[in-house]
């Protein structure tokens, strides 16, 4: 297979007959059909500061969708106060919809569905930013925001379900399609279900049972709160990426707890921890000057320490996360999402092949965001994203690939030909 950097992704001959490719027909999920099976993964696109929509917000999903992605992620959306991962976040109250109507009916506009990552950052949470004090299956320190989360209670748990329930009903008010529930990376639900950060001996720890519980809880919920009409999937950690962590055993019976439920229309498929293990979310370099940049004053000469550590690497390949999806593809009968790693089209295709209904992409979007459209034209097969990951730490600047966009806001909104403009209304659900 060729990588990103001998080929040039504007004469890259294609290996793929597109005329029998899968890839770009209509494709169903839930009650929605995709126009292709490609979706824009979430990437916190950093870009609402006082935590409402912005302009710029908005043009970033605007090129997203004109770029041939069926359905673009908004990311991500806290459905509580303290689930911020800091206080630049949108939090879903009555007050942002007006805002994300018109994120969505921009995204409409433009022929794809709008999906809402909806979560609760819990330990990953900035409680010092946020002004308010993070939740975590048990007490334990976060060095970001310098302060203890607090064991989450029972009342608290009740308060994060139903937190939920009224943030997707107010995405769905919103003109979202479809619900994105963040079950991974440990955020909170994820946190819930790794032996390591949950010790609890309640109903709420130790079998994996009682660790999927809160999880299963809130998907449940949410599909009840949203009814039918529009999609709900959920982000799932395959494995957490560090010793004692989530296993690829219990993740694979938690997948079958969420089927058996019945309530998700499709899982995405991902791994690693934004607290422990970030790189094993990503493989490729680690931007560690980069971010050392980003932090605190008072974190830098820690983080020099110990960044080394903390931004383990691991070596790049195209769907690296192909061997242990497999294994949910085998045990499953539900629709799944390949994720990580997908920025070429015989990679697209190979993930179509081994039984996914729909891939995810989210760096090689961002560096390219016409590549979808490129595919389906015939005029480029790759991405051209390196795996530098330089792109991580711009997340507290305005999301962007640094290599194409050196500073926010540079790149504007493209508009080949095919990216025709449409009426700003939901794309036809057939
Ligand atoms: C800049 C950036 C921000 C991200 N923000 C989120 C996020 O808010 N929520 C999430 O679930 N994943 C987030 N991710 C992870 C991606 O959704 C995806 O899981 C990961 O990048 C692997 O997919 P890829 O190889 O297609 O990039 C982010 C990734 C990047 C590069
Ligand atoms: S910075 Fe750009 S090239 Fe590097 S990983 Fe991110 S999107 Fe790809």
């Amino acid at each position: 297979m060729s990588s990103p950097s001998d080929a040039d992704p504007e004469i890259a001959p294609t290996e793929v007959d597109r005329s029998s490719s899968k890839l770009f027909e209509p494709a169903r999920l839930g009650p929605l059909t995709l126009r292709n099976r490609v979706i824009k993964a979430a990437t916190f696109e950093g870009m609402s500061p006082d935590g409402v929509v912005t302009d710029d917000l908005i043009a970033f999903h605007t090129r997203v969708a004109a770029g041939g992605a069926a359905m673009s992620t908004v990311a991500y959306l806290s459905i509580a106060p303290e689930g911020r991962t800091d206080s630049g976040c949108i939090l879903v109250v009555p007050d942002a919809v007006e805002g994300l109507r018109r994120l969505t009916d921009a995204i409409h506009a433009r022929g794809a569905f709008a999906q809402a990552q909806v979560g609760h950052a819990g330990p990953v949470a900035n409680a010092s930013s946020n002004k308010a004090r993070s939740l975590a299956p048990r007490r334990m320190f976060n060095p970001l925001g310098m302060r203890f989360a607090k064991a989450a209670n029972e009342h608290d748990i009740t308060r994060v379900t139903s937190d939920y329930e009224r943030g997707a009903k107010l995405c769905v008010e919103a003109g979202f399609d479809s619900l994105e529930i963040h079950i991974g990376h440990n955020y909170l639900l994820s946190s819930f279900l790794s032996p390591k950060l949950n010790r609890r001996t309640d109903r709420w720890g130790g079998s994996i049972e009682n660790r999927a519980r809160f999880a299963r809880q809130v998907v449940t919920a949410v599909r009840s709160a949203v009814g039918g009409d529009v999609a709900v999937t959920a982000k799932l950690n395959m494995v957490d990426g560090y010793r004692g962590g989530l296993t690829i055993e219990d993740s694979l019976q938690v997948a079958a707890m969420l089927e058996a439920d019945g309530a998700l229309d499709a899982l995405e498929l991902t791994a690693g921890s934004s607290l422990a293990n970030p790189m094993y979310l990503f493989k490729g370099a680690a931007p560690t000057a980069e971010f050392r940049a980003t932090l605190p004053w008072y974190l830098r000469g820690g983080f020099r320490l110990v960044g080394g550590k903390l931004l383990h690497t691991y070596p790049y390949q195209e769907a690296y996360f192909l061997d242990q999806a497999a294994r949910f593809r085998e045990s499953l009968d539900m629709p799944l999402v390949l994720l990580g790693g997908i920025s070429e089209l015989a990679t697209a295709e190979r993930g179509l092949a081994a039984g996914f209904d729909f891939i995810a992409m989210a760096r090689a979007i961002l560096h390219h965001p016409d590549i979808v459209n490129e595919w389906a034209h015939g005029t480029g097969t790759i991405s051209g994203c390196i795996h530098c990951n330089r792109c991580m730490p711009t997340i507290y600047t305005g999301t962007r690939c640094p290599l194409v966009d050196p500073h926010p806001g540079d790149r504007p909104i493209p508009s080949p030909p095919w990216a025709a403009n449409r009426p700003a209304s939901r794309p036809a659900n057939l």
